[in-house]
């Protein structure tokens, strides 16, 4: 496989559900303080954020380079499906980005592969990018299988997704050992998977495949990231503690470099 070009990397907040609207808007004002001191034009800068933050946050964030985006999205564009939110009521609140298939919703509300697949259908219909998390769990990794688990969710998330660009899509290899444990891959395990991952997506997507943006995800730390980073096909990450600490989530920007 020839070697990919250098990949503009991605660091990623992942803040799940924690804090309120109203701590989140001098949060964010301090962290555009403080990135317009620190330039930072080798990587892009994107908040995940629980949905009833994206309004008054991208109010904030309109004319910054910080992106933010969703968490989660209904497979269905619009209709009788109390409690969720549609691809396009994210983008119209300000997402431009969204997780798709993370391991807590795979875990805590059962989403199947075939799910999946439809929501990544859903976002990208609105123009939103996804955010693909795949990982195995610990047990499936100490069984010798955890390529497998990641190739065949790859395989049923992206069956018949069609993309025009290396831009619309986004994977994470989500370990899920190492999700909010303080345990992380190794940067080499992480590169073994996400070569395999990057195998698979040229693969799949012979015009934009090598240049789609691979995140490691798992317990990134100011301490781990740049180890992680430095690999080729560690593209950024998906950070969920350290992304609520401004420090933290800045130390890994400057890691990305
Ligand atoms: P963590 O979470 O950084 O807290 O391990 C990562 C994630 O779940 O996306």
């Amino acid at each position: 496989m020839p070697s990919a070009p250098p990949i503009r990397p991605l660091i990623a907040g992942n803040w799940k559900m924690n804090k309120l609207p109203s701590e989140a808007v001098p949060w964010l004002r301090t962290l555009l303080d403080r990135l317009a001191a620190a330039p930072h034009d080798h990587c892009d800068v994107l908040l995940n954020v629980p949905a009833t933050h994206l309004v008054p946050m991208a109010a904030l964030a309109r004319g910054t380079d910080v992106r933010l985006g969703a968490q989660d999205v209904s497979a269905h564009a619009e209709g009788a499906y109390t409690g969720e939110l549609s691809a396009a009521m994210l983008r119209d609140a300000g997402a431009s980005f969204v997780i798709v298939g993370h391991s807590e919703r795979r875990a805590y509300h059962a989403e199947n592969d075939a799910l999946i697949n439809a929501k990544l259908g859903a976002a990208l219909a609105e123009g939103l990018v996804p955010i693909l998390c795949v990982g195995e769990r610990e047990d499936e990794r100490l069984a010798g299988c955890a390529r497998e688990v990641v190739l065949e969710q790859l395989a049923g998330d992206l069956e018949g997704i069609r993309l025009a660009g290396a831009d619309e899509l986004v994977i994470a290899y989500e370990p899920v050992w190492a999700i909010g444990t303080g345990r992380t891959a190794t940067a080499d395990d992480a590169q073994e998977m996400g070569s395999a991952i990057r195998a698979d997506l040229v693969a799949r997507y012979p015009e934009s495949g090598a240049s789609m943006r691979i995140l490691y995800g798992g317990s990134m730390k100011p301490g781990n990231a740049a180890e992680l980073l430095a690999k080729p096909d560690v593209n950024g990450g998906l950070i969920g503690g350290a992304s609520l600490d401004a420090d933290q989530l800045l130390s890994i920007v400057e890691a990305a470099r």
